[in-house]
């Protein structure tokens, strides 16, 4: 399904013969497996990025109040329809925010009914509302026991709080204090380790899957492809660069290229896309997250073509992620274009909360559309 065509047929149109096309790259439509959507008038504003571009997008339940229960996640994911432009289709996959209180009966009820498709596993405090977050892991071990006999995916956010450990070692340390334990103590339950920032964490999930392929997987955002640590700082301190796990030292960003450009199936596409108002970003004390929706695939499409990987870009955004959780794949296709254009710095929300975008400084070397 994956072409790159240079200058030749347009492969939808066989018989507009000269429709000439340069360096157009048509893949399956994409899913996002990891999207922060908020709820209200940011919701709305943020929602027909996500929906343009990808046909499913896993829902982070991190609202506030966070989505602990069936009655919640139905809701929330009908407000996030109402939210989705007529022209476009697209899923939602909600997910349940795991507590130390968590009903194990509530979350399998809602896996088998199709409420939820995962749970998130927040460390309590680890980032944006997550104080309701998981105070230890051995506090939900029967949880855990269910979702493991459920099949029930567990995607973990995968930081440690303790504050004596620096920010920068945060995944790493998870990986030895928390993740190893939880692969060792369930070993047949899945488990994705979300936007994965290290080679520590790539080399943990391209093992675990080796050893048993589909029992772990990892997203990888299009911003960690892109930045490093030392970006953060470039001229000044950037708080739109400010997302957790917070990027690492180049060698590793130089990781996350070679995972996600390999195209190998335990990475998949998880933008972590993160909107906060600008007025929480730009402050003494700012919010953690990137807004990338709107030039996700744009991104991801640079990332991998400065690679020389574009062929592996369908894998890694179309193909890895519905292996893992079971989907079908999409059978409508989109394309991306070599074509310079300019990002669009911000966007409004309806209470006039203004969003900065991700690239929103730089030109973007890909257009995508839908084929
Ligand atoms: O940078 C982040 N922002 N990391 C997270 O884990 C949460 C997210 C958010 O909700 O803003
Ligand atoms: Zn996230």
């Amino acid at each position: 399904m994956s072409t790159t065509e240079n200058h030749k047929l347009d492969i939808r149109r066989p018989d507009a013969h000269v429709i000439r096309r340069p360096d157009a790259h048509v893949i399956r439509r994409p899913d996002d497996w990891h999207v922060h959507f908020r709820d209200g008038g940011m919701m709305e504003t943020v929602v027909p990025y996500t929906a343009r571009q990808f046909a499913r997008a896993i829902v982070m339940p991190n609202l506030a109040p966070p989505v602990t229960t069936v009655n919640a996640a139905r809701s929330y994911r009908g407000r996030i329809l109402a939210a989705v432009p007529e022209e476009v289709r697209f899923e939602p996959l909600m997910t349940l925010y795991l507590t130390d209180d968590t009903d194990a009966e509530e979350m399998s009820a809602g896996f088998r009914d199709g409420v939820f498709t995962a749970a998130k596993l927040y460390p309590a405090n680890a980032t944006t509302n997550s104080a309701s977050g998981v105070s230890d892991i051995s506090q939900i071990a029967g949880v855990l026991e269910r979702m493991q006999a459920d099949g029930m995916p567990l995607l973990v956010h995968g930081e440690v709080t303790d504050p004596a450990v620096d920010v920068f070692d945060r995944e790493a340390v998870f990986i030895e204090r928390v993740m190893a334990p939880l692969v060792r103590n369930f070993p047949e339950l899945k488990i994705v380790f979300e936007h994965v920032t290290t080679s520590e964490a790539v080399d943990f999930v391209r093992a675990r899957y080796d050893e048993a392929p589909g029992r772990m997987g990892a997203t990888i955002t299009a911003h960690h492809l892109m930045i490093n640590r030392t970006d953060i700082f470039r001229g000044g301190i950037r708080p739109h660069l400010y997302c957790l796990p917070i990027a690492k030292r180049e060698q590793h960003r130089l990781a996350l290229r070679a995972a996600a450009t390999s195209g190998d199936g335990p990475f998949f596409l998880g933008t972590d896309t993160a909107p906060h108002a600008v007025a929480a970003k730009e402050t003494g004390c700012g919010c953690a997250g990137v807004f990338s929706a709107p030039v996700a695939m744009q991104v991801y499409a640079q990332a991998f073509d400065e690679d020389n990987k574009l062929d592996a870009l369908e894998a890694f955004a179309s193909l890895n992620g519905p292996a893992f959780y079971g989907l079908d794949v999409n059978t409508d296709t989109v394309t991306l274009e070599r074509v310079e254009s300019e990002a669009r710095r911000r966007v409004l929300a309806p209470g006039g909360e203004e969003i900065e975008s991700f690239f929103g400084d730089d030109k973007l070397q890909w257009r995508f559309s839908h084929s």
